[in-house]
């Protein structure tokens, strides 16, 4: 048996396996193919106070390596996911995680004060990061100082463990991770998807109704796992490694860059039976090369950090930074 479990801040996962966001519904469309007792966690798609009719058609639009979406966090509001998505969400035996989005530091903190007050919902992720709503001119997703603002007015208002979705589009992640860091996150989400414009020169439009829009899909991996390194780096809170991952190779690799935790999305399009697989397959892989827990594997990159964990384990502290500390 390998020990699959890990920590993310308060939370136990039964194994690092979790959904992506907007990329699994709200998690119980797809239980016919991965029952959700089977994953770590599952995180619903981006739900916000008002509900949204999402951004013009076509909203999705398949490129050589990967996928765009401007899907723009159509939702059918708060007050609908409560009434009707949350009582089904909530039979799934599993950590559930809300994923919560606004257009104002105040909508966020609404959203966290309404969600606090759930007992079905263990974490609250807070989606800083979509480039898909106002042109992706939001400056939460790209200036520190107005993430930690979100953070800050999250954090009062819930005591659930709050995890910040960031953005890859930024030339210093490890800045966006240590300002939600300070102001209260208890763990980062790295990444959401990558700017990105798809052509059809023929007809001299664009692939997708709002022009450009979010990259993702296997070609982005290299992106995310550097950006989720750089988290790792910078953070004592665990951060959850998430774009382009599609097998249990690819979970790994996450794990010994410093993630706690991996969320599976574009790769569910083509597979919706993959995170189940996945965590069989991740077993598999680990029992084969005898490693007892896959914790033990969690920030083992050796990048030259590692001469400071062995002069560290000496003092008792005996696990590297990325893995949760709290
Ligand atoms: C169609 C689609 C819809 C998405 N919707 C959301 C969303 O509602 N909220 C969010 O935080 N991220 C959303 N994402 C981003 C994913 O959760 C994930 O961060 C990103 O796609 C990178 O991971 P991947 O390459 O495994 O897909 C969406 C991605 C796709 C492809």
């Amino acid at each position: 048996m390998v020990e699959l479990s890990v920590r993310l801040g308060a939370l136990e996962l039964r194994n690092p396996v979790m959904t992506a966001s907007g990329t699994y519904g709200h998690g119980l469309e797809m239980c016919h193919f991965t029952p959700p007792e089977l994953l770590g966690a599952l995180v619903s798609k981006t739900v916000t106070l008002a509900p949204r009719p999402g951004n013009p058609t076509p909203r999705i639009c398949e490129t050589q390596l990967g996928l765009l979406n401007s899907i723009g966090l159509e939702n059918k509001g708060i007050e609908s996911y409560l009434e009707h998505t949350l009582p089904e969400v909530e039979k799934a035996d599993t950590v559930i995680v809300t994923n919560a989005g606004g257009e104002s530091i105040e909508e966020y903190r609404e959203m966290a004060r309404i969600l606090d007050g759930q007992g079905a919902v263990d974490a609250i992720e807070l989606n800083l990061s979509c480039p898909n709503i106002q042109g992706g001119a939001l400056p939460f997703s790209t200036d520190p100082a107005k993430a930690a603002e979100v953070v800050a007015a999250a954090r009062e208002a819930t005591s659930k463990p709050l995890f910040a979705k960031l953005s890859p589009n930024v030339a210093h992640i490890a800045r966006m991770a240590r300002a939600v860091e300070e102001a209260g996150a208890d763990a980062i989400t790295a990444v959401n998807t990558l700017l990105g414009l798809s052509v059809d020169w023929r007809r001299r439009k664009p692939g997708l109704g709002t022009v450009h829009g979010g990259y993702s899909g296997p070609a982005i991996k290299p992106v995310a796992l550097h950006c989720a390194w750089a988290c790792a780096r910078a953070v004592e809170i665990p951060v959850i490694g998430c774009g382009g991952i599609s097998t249990a190779e690819d979970a790994l690799e996450f794990l010994v860059a410093g993630c706690a935790a991996v969320q599976l999305g574009t790769a569910c399009f083509a597979d919706p039976a993959l995170p189940g697989r996945l965590v069989a397959e991740l077993h598999e892989l680990l029992r084969r090369e005898g490693i007892a827990s896959v914790g033990d594997l969690i920030g083992t990159l050796r990048d030259g950090r590692e001469e400071n964990l062995e002069a560290r384990s000496g003092n008792g502290e005996e696990r590297p930074k990325g893995i949760p500390v709290r």
